[in-house]
């Protein structure tokens, strides 16, 4: 028989209660892990503005992420990059998506790692080079087979991205499903940050 705190089949206590973030949350991982779309859900469900980092770099440059790269380099990309994501850090508590570089770059990573609370998407190469295939707007692919490159970038990357508070599996499954599971890891950790060591 349900009790008091499960009328109408919920309980205050139990996962779906609200979660409040203290600060913002970002996400990290290779291209295609789904930074973006789970972001857009992650956001709506915690009621908090999503922003992408990637978005902000090309308003800020009045040009796209690849004419970014053509034009200046990757240099200063990363450059562009880590002040606009420390402006963004800057910002109230949102949902913030991050190009999958950005933690890998030891400045803006220690930026994140101060001012947010960091999510890796890991991804197999499977699921990565299925998402990513269907569009050619990724610098980085466009040098090579983009199977290899992907391949190459995890060996070099998922070490770092493994310095993330915390880290959610992105599956082929729907992204509403591993939206709930960035919620609950989410819950886990920030538990952890509440109770004393
Ligand atoms: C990059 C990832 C891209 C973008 C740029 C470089 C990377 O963002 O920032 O092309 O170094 O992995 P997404 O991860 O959103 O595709």
């Amino acid at each position: 028989m349900a009790g008091m705190g499960d009328i109408h089949g919920f309980n205050a206590m139990d996962a779906r209660s609200p979660l409040s973030l203290p600060r913002t949350v970002a996400l990290v991982g290779l291209m295609g892990a789904g930074k973006s779309a789970i972001g857009k859900r992650l956001a709506m469900r915690l009621g908090l503005p999503f922003v992408d980092a990637d978005d902000e770099i090309e308003r800020a440059a009045g040009c796209s992420i690849a004419e970014i790269f053509e034009k200046y380099g990757e240099a200063d990309f990363r450059a562009g990059e880590r002040r606009v994501i420390s402006r963004l850090l800057d910002e109230p508590p949102h949902v913030l998506s991050t190009g999958g570089g950005a933690y890998i770059d030891p400045e803006t990573r220690a930026l994140m790692r101060a001012k947010a609370v960091t999510v890796w998407l890991r991804a197999e190469l499977d699921v990565l080079f299925d998402r990513v295939r269907k569009r050619a707007h990724r610098p980085l692919l466009r040098n090579g087979d983009p199977k290899e490159v992907l391949a190459r970038l995890m060996t070099q990357r998922y070490p770092i991205y493994a310095e993330a508070d915390v880290v959610v599996d992105s599956t082929a499954q729907p992204a509403d499903r591993t939206t709930e599971q960035v919620i609950e890891a989410l819950r886990a950790h920030l538990q952890t940050e509440k109770t004393p060591a």
